[in-house]
């Protein structure tokens, strides 16, 4: 029976820690300041061990085990807490059901990856700092906030896994076949992860030589570190240029002084806009738009582009996928959620700052007549990656022939 108890606390506690994390993921993904935010963690942090000991102590104190439970001994309090935990119990098979079940969509035609471990001497990009394992340690790792965070052991952060991968769009016009793009998403300088390996993302990113580069927020989480800019993303140009929205930490910090110097180094700010790009073959312009709500401005305004214009959405949250399928965009990409940075066997990602939960935390997903990509993101205000290796993908966009649902 003792075993038997002990089995039904650990599930019903899963089952509270799913619920509590569902509900914090919620709560997250509205603007609420840092402060609060990080007191909605602290207290669903604590909570999970209050309630598996509260149910420990009404199961083996107040009913003696099992055999003792009945509806004539069992309190109103405790009924809500084993509802609680059988109800979040539900909702943990069922994600996981999701999770394993995850494809990406047909249209995506080719994925082509590679993980590099910056732990290791880079060879493949420039071998110029970095000449032995040994050095990685001084190289990546700065002085910065969580600096013992990042050097946990088995730690993904200070790896990057590099794709190219294709997608075939059915409204692609044929003067834009072979459109590729540079998501960048997420670098959250903060300064445990130094500079050096934001430099060697950037170099990475500027051998995959796109037609542009795309930034989807959260560049910042120091503004000292303001002149990171220039050695990172200042380094990137493209024929077609490079756009960027901000980020809710951007907004953290104060939005003016990170457009600035976005713009100072060649980047177009896309927030609350939709610009029109031409292709230098015959052909139509596509509309590039950006969205940084729910944190600032507003949506960007279609009302003057015609229905038949291919549309590219940058937004920061994936939450804004619904709207964005209204608008009949294309395509969409979105960082924000870090794929929930670790991810359990079997379970998946648990935390991730969105309306919807974890769905959408990273990944590609097809919403009639929108291809949203989430990005992993390159960092995270917290220097942890388990499971969860931070990204840098081109997308290449083919026209849409072979599509299928
Ligand atoms: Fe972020």
């Amino acid at each position: 029976m003792t075993g038997l108890i002990l089995v039904a606390a650990i599930l019903l506690s899963a089952g509270y820690a799913k619920l509590s994390t569902m509900v914090l993921n919620r709560m997250l993904a509205v603007t609420l300041p840092t402060w609060a935010n990080k007191l909605l963690e602290i207290i669903q942090l604590l909570s999970m061990p209050a309630y598996a000991m509260i149910l420990l102590i009404a199961f083996y104190s107040r009913h003696a085990g099992f055999g003792g439970l009945s509806w004539q001994t069992i309190s109103y309090w405790e009924l809500v807490l084993i509802l609680a935990g059988a109800i979040g119990f539900g909702f943990l098979v069922h994600s996981t059901i999701v999770f394993q079940s995850y494809r990406p969509p047909r249209c995506e035609i080719t994925c082509d990856s590679r993980i590099v471990d910056f732990r290791t001497p880079l060879t493949a990009i420039a071998a110029d700092q970095v000449s032995a394992p040994s050095d990685w340690l001084s190289t990546f790792v700065g002085p910065g906030p969580r600096r013992r965070v990042a050097l946990l052991p088995g730690n993904q952060q200070f790896s990057l896994e590099v794709s190219t991968k294709t997608y075939s769009l059915p409204r692609l016009p044929q003067a834009w076949e072979g459109l590729s793009i540079v998501h960048f998403a997420d670098t959250h300088f903060r300064g445990a992860v130094t500079r050096r390996y934001f430099e060697k993302v950037c170099e990475h990113a500027r051998a995959l030589k796109p037609d542009l580069f795309v930034f989807s927020g959260d560049l910042f989480d120091d503004l000292a570190l303001l002149d990171w800019l220039e050695p990172t993303l200042g380094q990137l140009k493209a024929p077609l240029g490079q756009y960027f929205i901000l980020g809710n930490h951007d907004w953290y910090l104060g939005t003016n002084v990170v457009r600035q110097e976005y713009e100072r180094h060649g980047w177009v700010d896309l927030s609350s806009r939709c610009i029109e790009l031409k292709s230098d073959k015959s052909g139509p312009p596509i509309v590039i738009a950006g969205d940084e709500t729910p944190w600032m401005g507003k949506h960007p305004d279609l009302s003057h582009v015609s229905p038949e214009t291919f549309r590219i959405l940058l937004s920061h949250t994936p939450d804004n996928v619904y709207w964005a399928q209204k608008q009949k965009f294309d395509l969409m990409l979105a960082g924000h959620t870090h794929g929930g940075q670790i991810r359990l066997p079997l379970l998946g990602p648990v935390y991730a700052p969105s309306r919807y939960g974890c769905r959408f935390a990273s990944g590609v997903f097809w919403l009639n007549p929108t291809l949203m990509y989430v990005s992993r993101g390159i960092s995270g205000r917290e220097p942890i990656r388990y499971n969860c290796v931070p990204e840098l993908t081109k997308l290449v966009l083919r026209s849409g022939s072979n599509f299928r649902e």
